[in-house]
């Protein structure tokens, strides 16, 4: 009998993103790291309970046809502790303590692990991004409703470190310096890159990193404020601009492709 030739599959993950203002999903090729379609977006619910939110992952998800054992990985905008949500800043507190993997495990009636935003980010721009291949100390740092950070130190994430909680003349940082800041008080983008100054000289006087990324959805227009930070530090924008969450997420839910 004639073998039947194996074709080779391409790998796949599925990622959502959650975010202070929409819930994104698309599968990702492994291999590239690109988006296989568009994004899939539902504006994330006012009242952004847990369940909310994870009804609309379930929308997010079942827009595609995915088979069974894709995997899925969730980002959120919470520190992640074995899947437990430590606590929330911008969507509803009630997400304090939650098990994130269970919820969205029987949410979406497959495993999926979660992990946070700005990680997934960061992870991803190491993996296929900005940040391929640079050794020492790398800061990603996504500018949204409030401001991810990921510490990758030789290509090994330190999950978890909330540098836009870092308190900078009595202000928690991402209360100034997000780009959701720079909207409510109508900055102009000098006036922003003042603060993103004075946040980013901080970060540099604490870790003395080789190379800052800049993401989030406002990476986009990164050509109008880059430029006017002013610090030593090499200071980039993000290459997967704001699909690093969905592509991180994806990745790290994919256990030969998460090392
Ligand atoms: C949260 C982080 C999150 C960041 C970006 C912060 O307020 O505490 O966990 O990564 O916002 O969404």
């Amino acid at each position: 009998m004639q073998a039947v030739p194996t074709v080779p599959t391409a790998p796949i993950a599925f990622g959502i993103d959650i975010g202070g203002s929409g819930i994104k999903g698309a599968p990702v090729d492994l291999a590239t790291g690109n988006l296989l379609t568009e994004r899939k977006r539902i504006p994330t619910p006012e009242h952004s309970t847990p369940e909310a939110v994870a009804e609309i992952c379930e929308r997010v998800l079942a827009f595609f046809e995915l088979p069974a054992d894709t995997p899925v990985g969730v980002s959120l905008p919470a520190p992640i502790r074995y899947g437990e949500v430590l606590f929330m800043a911008n969507l509803h507190q009630s997400w304090k303590g939650v098990n994130a993997d269970q919820l969205m495990t029987a949410s979406l009636g497959r495993p999926v692990s979660t992990v946070n935003d700005a990680d997934a980010a960061g992870y991803a721009e190491v993996a296929y991004g900005a940040a391929r291949n640079q050794l020492g100390t790398v800061i990603v740092t996504t500018l949204g409703t409030g401001i991810g950070s990921a510490l990758i130190v030789d290509g090994v994430l330190v999950p978890n470190t909330e540098l836009g909680h870092l308190e900078i003349d009595g202000h928690d940082a991402e209360s100034r310096a997000s780009s959701a800041a720079k909207e409510r008080e109508g900055l102009t983008y000098g006036k922003w890159a003042k603060r993103l100054t004075r946040y980013y000289s901080v970060l540099e006087m604490l870790f003395s990193p080789d190379l800052f990324v800049v993401g989030g959805g406002v990476s986009r227009e990164h050509e109008e404020f880059l430029g006017l930070i002013k610090v030593r530090t090499p200071l980039v924008p993000a290459a997967l601009r704001n699909s690093a969450g969905i592509v991180g997420a994806a990745r790290l839910a994919a256990p030969s492709h998460s090392s």
